[in-house]
Protein backbone atom coordinates (compact mmCIF):
# COMPACT_ATOMS: atom_id res chain seq x y z
CA UNK A 1 0.00 0.00 0.00
CA UNK A 2 1.43 3.59 -0.85
CA UNK A 3 0.78 6.37 1.00
CA UNK A 4 -2.15 8.59 -0.37
CA UNK A 5 0.51 12.21 -0.57
CA UNK A 6 2.87 9.70 -2.80
CA UNK A 7 -0.32 10.14 -5.20
CA UNK A 8 -0.30 13.22 -5.93
CA UNK A 9 3.44 14.12 -5.15
CA UNK A 10 5.78 11.33 -6.17
CA UNK A 11 8.79 12.72 -5.82
CA UNK A 12 7.74 12.98 -1.74
CA UNK A 13 8.97 9.18 -1.93
CA UNK A 14 12.58 10.03 -2.55
CA UNK A 15 12.98 12.07 0.52
CA UNK A 16 10.48 10.95 2.80
CA UNK A 17 9.62 7.57 4.44
CA UNK A 18 6.44 5.47 4.98
CA UNK A 19 4.94 2.61 5.62
CA UNK A 20 1.56 1.42 6.58
CA UNK A 21 0.57 1.17 10.57
CA UNK A 22 -3.25 1.10 10.54
CA UNK A 23 -6.81 0.81 8.61
CA UNK A 24 -6.90 3.63 6.50
CA UNK A 25 -9.20 5.32 5.27
CA UNK A 26 -10.86 5.44 8.87
CA UNK A 27 -14.84 5.35 8.42
CA UNK A 28 -17.29 8.63 8.07
CA UNK A 29 -20.43 8.35 9.11
CA UNK A 30 -23.11 11.05 10.08
CA UNK A 31 -24.26 11.63 14.00
CA UNK A 32 -28.30 10.85 13.16
CA UNK A 33 -29.73 9.90 16.49
CA UNK A 34 -27.10 13.08 18.24
CA UNK A 35 -28.68 15.40 15.38
CA UNK A 36 -32.14 14.60 16.34
CA UNK A 37 -31.45 15.30 20.28
CA UNK A 38 -29.79 18.41 19.55
CA UNK A 39 -31.38 19.52 16.39
CA UNK A 40 -28.83 20.04 14.22
CA UNK A 41 -29.09 17.09 11.21
CA UNK A 42 -25.83 17.65 9.71
CA UNK A 43 -22.83 16.55 12.29
CA UNK A 44 -20.27 13.53 11.08
CA UNK A 45 -17.59 11.74 12.53
CA UNK A 46 -14.34 11.11 11.15
CA UNK A 47 -13.62 8.02 13.21
CA UNK A 48 -9.71 7.87 13.55
CA UNK A 49 -10.19 5.98 17.10
CA UNK A 50 -10.77 3.13 14.67
CA UNK A 51 -7.14 3.78 13.05
CA UNK A 52 -5.90 0.05 14.10
CA UNK A 53 -7.28 -3.25 15.81
CA UNK A 54 -3.77 -2.79 18.42
CA UNK A 55 -4.46 1.02 19.37
CA UNK A 56 -6.11 3.50 17.42
CA UNK A 57 -6.28 7.40 17.79
CA UNK A 58 -4.57 10.31 16.00
CA UNK A 59 -1.21 8.90 16.58
CA UNK A 60 -0.94 5.79 14.13
CA UNK A 61 -1.16 8.47 11.14
CA UNK A 62 2.02 10.47 12.47
CA UNK A 63 4.06 7.24 13.55
CA UNK A 64 3.87 5.88 10.02
CA UNK A 65 6.08 9.19 9.39
CA UNK A 66 8.25 9.21 11.99
CA UNK A 67 9.11 5.30 13.08
CA UNK A 68 10.12 4.26 9.50
CA UNK A 69 12.74 7.90 9.50
CA UNK A 70 14.08 6.18 12.49
CA UNK A 71 14.65 3.01 10.85
CA UNK A 72 16.33 4.49 7.84
CA UNK A 73 18.59 7.00 9.88
CA UNK A 74 19.85 3.39 11.65
CA UNK A 75 17.93 4.59 15.48
CA UNK A 76 17.26 1.73 17.89
CA UNK A 77 15.28 3.81 20.45
CA UNK A 78 12.55 6.82 20.19
CA UNK A 79 13.13 8.93 23.04
CA UNK A 80 9.77 11.40 23.62
CA UNK A 81 8.15 13.39 26.79
CA UNK A 82 4.74 13.90 27.73
CA UNK A 83 2.38 13.83 30.95
CA UNK A 84 1.74 10.70 32.38
CA UNK A 85 -0.90 10.05 30.78
CA UNK A 86 0.35 10.53 27.30
CA UNK A 87 -1.24 8.91 24.49
CA UNK A 88 1.39 9.66 21.97
CA UNK A 89 3.71 7.99 24.36
CA UNK A 90 1.70 4.61 24.63
CA UNK A 91 1.08 4.60 20.65
CA UNK A 92 4.84 5.04 20.27
CA UNK A 93 5.99 2.15 22.16
CA UNK A 94 3.16 -0.29 20.62
CA UNK A 95 3.85 0.78 17.18
CA UNK A 96 7.68 1.13 18.02
CA UNK A 97 7.76 -2.43 19.52
CA UNK A 98 6.15 -4.02 16.21
CA UNK A 99 8.84 -2.35 14.17
CA UNK A 100 11.77 -3.37 16.52
CA UNK A 101 12.17 0.04 18.23
CA UNK A 102 12.40 0.88 21.82
CA UNK A 103 10.78 3.57 23.58
CA UNK A 104 12.28 5.67 26.36
CA UNK A 105 9.24 7.90 27.81
CA UNK A 106 10.00 10.69 29.82
CA UNK A 107 7.29 11.83 31.94
CA UNK A 108 5.94 15.26 33.48
CA UNK A 109 2.77 15.30 36.52
CA UNK A 110 -0.85 15.75 35.01
CA UNK A 111 -3.51 15.12 37.41
CA UNK A 112 -3.68 11.57 38.19
CA UNK A 113 -6.63 10.07 36.92
CA UNK A 114 -7.85 5.74 35.99
CA UNK A 115 -6.27 6.73 32.64
CA UNK A 116 -3.56 8.11 33.56
CA UNK A 117 -3.12 5.00 35.95
CA UNK A 118 -4.14 2.69 33.05
CA UNK A 119 -1.45 3.93 30.56
CA UNK A 120 1.35 4.10 33.31
CA UNK A 121 0.44 -0.23 33.48
CA UNK A 122 0.12 -0.11 29.53
CA UNK A 123 3.65 1.46 28.80
CA UNK A 124 5.22 -1.02 31.26
CA UNK A 125 3.29 -3.97 29.48
CA UNK A 126 4.41 -2.84 26.07
CA UNK A 127 7.84 -2.43 26.95
CA UNK A 128 8.55 1.49 27.81
CA UNK A 129 11.57 2.09 29.89
CA UNK A 130 9.77 5.07 31.76
CA UNK A 131 11.32 7.71 33.68
CA UNK A 132 9.20 10.36 35.98
CA UNK A 133 10.78 13.78 35.43
CA UNK A 134 7.98 15.99 36.92
CA UNK A 135 8.30 19.20 35.39
CA UNK A 136 9.61 20.70 32.12
CA UNK A 137 13.08 21.41 33.56
CA UNK A 138 13.64 17.41 34.96
CA UNK A 139 12.19 16.35 31.43
CA UNK A 140 15.11 18.73 29.40
CA UNK A 141 17.43 17.33 31.97
CA UNK A 142 16.65 13.85 31.68
CA UNK A 143 16.46 14.17 27.97
CA UNK A 144 19.68 15.39 27.71
CA UNK A 145 21.10 12.53 29.90
CA UNK A 146 19.72 10.37 27.68
CA UNK A 147 21.30 11.73 24.97
CA UNK A 148 24.70 11.75 26.73
CA UNK A 149 24.57 8.02 27.58
CA UNK A 150 22.70 6.63 24.95
CA UNK A 151 23.79 7.13 21.48
CA UNK A 152 21.41 6.31 18.62
CA UNK A 153 18.34 7.75 20.06
CA UNK A 154 15.98 9.33 17.92
CA UNK A 155 13.90 12.68 19.94
CA UNK A 156 10.45 13.03 18.99
CA UNK A 157 9.13 16.05 20.26
CA UNK A 158 5.44 15.43 22.22
CA UNK A 159 2.78 14.23 21.03
CA UNK A 160 4.83 13.44 18.15
CA UNK A 161 4.25 16.58 16.43
CA UNK A 162 7.48 17.10 14.13
CA UNK A 163 6.87 18.70 11.07
CA UNK A 164 7.53 15.42 9.85
CA UNK A 165 4.43 13.55 12.35
CA UNK A 166 2.25 16.12 11.13
CA UNK A 167 2.30 14.91 6.98
CA UNK A 168 0.22 12.20 9.05
CA UNK A 169 -2.56 14.59 8.88
CA UNK A 170 -1.87 16.29 5.41
CA UNK A 171 -2.25 12.74 4.29
CA UNK A 172 -5.38 12.72 6.14
CA UNK A 173 -6.99 15.46 4.81
CA UNK A 174 -6.24 13.99 1.24
CA UNK A 175 -7.63 10.82 2.96
CA UNK A 176 -10.91 12.51 3.60
CA UNK A 177 -11.34 14.49 0.56
CA UNK A 178 -11.70 11.24 -1.74
CA UNK A 179 -14.63 10.58 0.63
CA UNK A 180 -16.12 13.73 -0.01
CA UNK A 181 -15.68 13.16 -3.98
CA UNK A 182 -16.73 9.80 -3.76
CA UNK A 183 -20.30 11.19 -2.05
CA UNK A 184 -19.59 9.29 1.35
CA UNK A 185 -19.92 12.81 3.15
CA UNK A 186 -20.56 16.47 2.34
CA UNK A 187 -17.70 18.77 1.77
CA UNK A 188 -17.41 20.16 5.78
CA UNK A 189 -17.80 23.19 6.32
CA UNK A 190 -16.01 23.45 9.51
CA UNK A 191 -14.02 20.44 11.10
CA UNK A 192 -13.41 20.25 14.80
CA UNK A 193 -9.90 19.17 16.29
CA UNK A 194 -8.79 18.95 19.63
CA UNK A 195 -5.16 21.35 19.69
CA UNK A 196 -2.66 19.71 22.03
CA UNK A 197 1.26 19.59 20.69
CA UNK A 198 -0.92 20.98 17.26
CA UNK A 199 0.42 17.95 14.45
CA UNK A 200 -2.96 17.10 14.06
CA UNK A 201 -4.07 20.66 13.52
CA UNK A 202 -1.05 21.91 11.58
CA UNK A 203 -1.37 19.02 9.16
CA UNK A 204 -5.15 19.00 8.33
CA UNK A 205 -4.63 22.79 7.56
CA UNK A 206 -2.14 22.46 5.48
CA UNK A 207 -4.06 19.17 3.63
CA UNK A 208 -7.20 20.94 3.50
CA UNK A 209 -5.43 23.48 1.64
CA UNK A 210 -3.50 21.19 -1.23
CA UNK A 211 -6.37 19.08 -1.39
CA UNK A 212 -8.66 21.45 -2.86
CA UNK A 213 -11.04 21.07 0.65
CA UNK A 214 -12.99 24.20 1.02
CA UNK A 215 -13.27 23.26 4.97
CA UNK A 216 -12.12 25.49 8.05
CA UNK A 217 -10.81 23.66 10.30
CA UNK A 218 -11.50 24.86 14.14
CA UNK A 219 -8.72 23.44 17.20
CA UNK A 220 -9.82 23.60 20.14
CA UNK A 221 -7.27 24.38 22.49
CA UNK A 222 -6.71 21.50 25.73
CA UNK A 223 -3.23 21.74 26.65
CA UNK A 224 -1.21 25.08 27.62
CA UNK A 225 -1.33 28.40 25.93
CA UNK A 226 2.75 28.19 25.68
CA UNK A 227 2.00 24.87 23.62
CA UNK A 228 -1.17 25.24 21.68
CA UNK A 229 -1.86 28.39 20.35
CA UNK A 230 -2.30 30.18 16.70
CA UNK A 231 1.22 31.30 16.22
CA UNK A 232 3.09 27.95 16.85
CA UNK A 233 0.53 25.90 14.97
CA UNK A 234 1.14 28.30 11.54
CA UNK A 235 4.91 27.82 12.25
CA UNK A 236 4.47 24.28 12.49
CA UNK A 237 2.08 23.78 9.39
CA UNK A 238 4.81 25.90 6.81
CA UNK A 239 7.45 23.86 8.70
CA UNK A 240 5.61 20.97 7.27
CA UNK A 241 4.89 22.73 3.60
CA UNK A 242 8.81 23.36 3.71
CA UNK A 243 9.83 19.73 4.35
CA UNK A 244 7.51 18.43 1.41
CA UNK A 245 8.96 21.24 -0.88
CA UNK A 246 12.65 20.27 -0.24
CA UNK A 247 11.54 16.78 -1.67
CA UNK A 248 8.76 17.88 -4.38
CA UNK A 249 9.10 21.41 -5.83
CA UNK A 250 5.20 20.58 -7.35
CA UNK A 251 3.77 21.11 -3.83
CA UNK A 252 2.92 25.26 -3.78
CA UNK A 253 4.98 27.40 -1.61
CA UNK A 254 2.02 28.62 0.41
CA UNK A 255 2.57 30.14 3.81
CA UNK A 256 0.45 30.60 7.03
CA UNK A 257 0.07 33.56 9.59
CA UNK A 258 -1.99 33.35 12.76
CA UNK A 259 -4.68 34.65 11.73
CA UNK A 260 -5.37 31.74 9.62
CA UNK A 261 -5.54 29.33 12.47
CA UNK A 262 -8.87 29.23 14.53
CA UNK A 263 -8.66 28.04 18.15
CA UNK A 264 -11.60 28.24 20.50
CA UNK A 265 -9.85 28.72 24.00
CA UNK A 266 -12.34 28.46 26.23
CA UNK A 267 -12.95 24.69 26.82
CA UNK A 268 -9.81 23.85 28.30
CA UNK A 269 -10.89 24.42 31.95
CA UNK A 270 -7.89 24.47 34.56
CA UNK A 271 -5.25 22.70 32.38
CA UNK A 272 -3.74 19.79 30.23
CA UNK A 273 -5.53 17.16 31.51
CA UNK A 274 -7.72 18.67 34.28
CA UNK A 275 -11.33 17.12 33.44
CA UNK A 276 -14.08 20.30 33.10
CA UNK A 277 -17.77 19.55 33.51
CA UNK A 278 -19.11 20.57 29.59
CA UNK A 279 -16.29 18.17 28.87
CA UNK A 280 -18.28 15.20 30.31
CA UNK A 281 -21.42 16.31 29.41
CA UNK A 282 -20.41 16.10 25.58
CA UNK A 283 -18.59 12.38 26.39
CA UNK A 284 -22.02 11.71 27.82
CA UNK A 285 -23.94 12.63 25.50
CA UNK A 286 -22.09 10.88 22.53
CA UNK A 287 -22.19 8.08 24.51
CA UNK A 288 -25.58 8.07 25.14
CA UNK A 289 -26.50 8.90 20.96
CA UNK A 290 -23.84 7.78 18.85
CA UNK A 291 -21.81 4.83 21.37
CA UNK A 292 -18.68 7.07 20.61
CA UNK A 293 -16.49 7.16 23.74
CA UNK A 294 -14.85 10.40 24.13
CA UNK A 295 -12.61 10.66 26.83
CA UNK A 296 -11.51 14.03 29.16
CA UNK A 297 -8.64 15.17 27.98
CA UNK A 298 -8.92 16.16 24.54
CA UNK A 299 -12.05 14.82 22.55
CA UNK A 300 -14.75 15.46 25.28
CA UNK A 301 -13.64 18.95 25.46
CA UNK A 302 -13.73 19.16 21.62
CA UNK A 303 -16.74 18.08 21.66
CA UNK A 304 -18.13 20.37 24.25
CA UNK A 305 -16.71 23.37 22.04
CA UNK A 306 -18.88 22.15 18.77
CA UNK A 307 -21.85 21.79 20.71
CA UNK A 308 -21.77 25.09 21.99
CA UNK A 309 -20.42 26.49 18.46
CA UNK A 310 -23.74 25.12 16.88
CA UNK A 311 -25.63 26.63 19.93
CA UNK A 312 -24.31 30.03 19.33
CA UNK A 313 -23.99 29.68 15.61
CA UNK A 314 -28.33 30.03 14.47
CA UNK A 315 -27.02 31.16 11.37
CA UNK A 316 -25.40 28.00 10.25
CA UNK A 317 -28.51 26.14 9.02
CA UNK A 318 -27.09 22.69 8.96
CA UNK A 319 -23.94 23.26 7.20
CA UNK A 320 -21.97 20.01 7.55
CA UNK A 321 -19.16 19.78 10.47
CA UNK A 322 -16.99 17.16 10.95
CA UNK A 323 -16.09 16.08 14.68
CA UNK A 324 -12.77 14.62 13.90
CA UNK A 325 -12.14 11.82 16.63
CA UNK A 326 -9.11 11.35 18.16
CA UNK A 327 -9.33 9.01 20.81
CA UNK A 328 -8.68 4.89 20.66
CA UNK A 329 -11.51 3.22 20.68
CA UNK A 330 -9.77 -0.36 21.01
CA UNK A 331 -10.63 -1.79 24.75
CA UNK A 332 -7.23 -2.02 26.49
CA UNK A 333 -9.12 -3.20 29.74
CA UNK A 334 -8.16 -6.60 29.42
CA UNK A 335 -4.79 -6.13 29.60
CA UNK A 336 -4.47 -4.02 32.08
CA UNK A 337 -6.69 -6.62 34.23
CA UNK A 338 -4.21 -9.32 33.32
CA UNK A 339 -1.08 -6.79 33.95
CA UNK A 340 -2.20 -4.23 36.73
CA UNK A 341 0.61 -4.71 39.54
CA UNK A 342 1.69 -1.13 39.59
CA UNK A 343 4.73 -2.04 42.01
CA UNK A 344 6.90 -3.34 38.61
CA UNK A 345 6.85 -0.03 37.85
CA UNK A 346 10.37 1.98 39.07
CA UNK A 347 9.29 3.27 42.34
CA UNK A 348 8.90 6.92 41.78
CA UNK A 349 5.45 5.95 39.87
CA UNK A 350 4.44 4.52 42.94
CA UNK A 351 3.03 7.50 44.86
CA UNK A 352 0.61 7.89 41.77
CA UNK A 353 -1.32 4.80 42.62
CA UNK A 354 -0.87 4.87 46.16
CA UNK A 355 -3.00 8.52 46.50
CA UNK A 356 -6.77 9.76 46.05
CA UNK A 357 -7.64 10.22 42.29
CA UNK A 358 -9.33 13.03 40.42
CA UNK A 359 -12.07 10.63 39.43
CA UNK A 360 -11.82 10.03 35.56
CA UNK A 361 -15.51 9.73 35.31
CA UNK A 362 -18.10 10.30 38.38
C1 LIG B 1 -6.72 11.52 22.01
C2 LIG B 1 -5.95 12.69 21.51
N1 LIG B 1 -6.58 13.61 20.78
C3 LIG B 1 -5.97 14.71 20.33
C4 LIG B 1 -4.63 14.93 20.61
C5 LIG B 1 -4.02 16.22 20.16
O1 LIG B 1 -3.31 16.09 18.99
P1 LIG B 1 -2.03 17.01 18.78
O2 LIG B 1 -1.12 16.71 19.91
O3 LIG B 1 -1.53 16.59 17.46
O4 LIG B 1 -2.49 18.42 18.83
C6 LIG B 1 -3.92 13.98 21.34
C7 LIG B 1 -2.47 14.19 21.63
O5 LIG B 1 -1.84 13.55 22.40
C8 LIG B 1 -4.59 12.83 21.81
O6 LIG B 1 -3.96 11.90 22.55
Amino acid sequence: MECILFEKYPNLKKGIAWECLGNFPTPVRKLERLGKEINYRNIWIKDDGKSSEHYGGNKVRKLEFILPDALRRKKKTIMTYGGMGTNHGLATTIYGSRLGLKTILVLVDQPVTDHVQENLLLFRHYGAEICYARDRTGATLNSIRYFLTKPGVYYLPPGGSSPLGALGFVAAAFELKKQVDAGEIPEPKYIFVALGSKGTMAGLVVGCRLAGLNSTVIGVRVAYTWLANEEATADLANKAISLMRRCDKAVPAIEFIQKDIQVLHDFCGEGYGFPTAEGKEALELLKKTEDVKLDLTYTGKTFAALLDFVKAHKELNDAPIVFWHTYNSVDLTPIIKQDHDYRKLPKSFHKFFETNLISYIQ
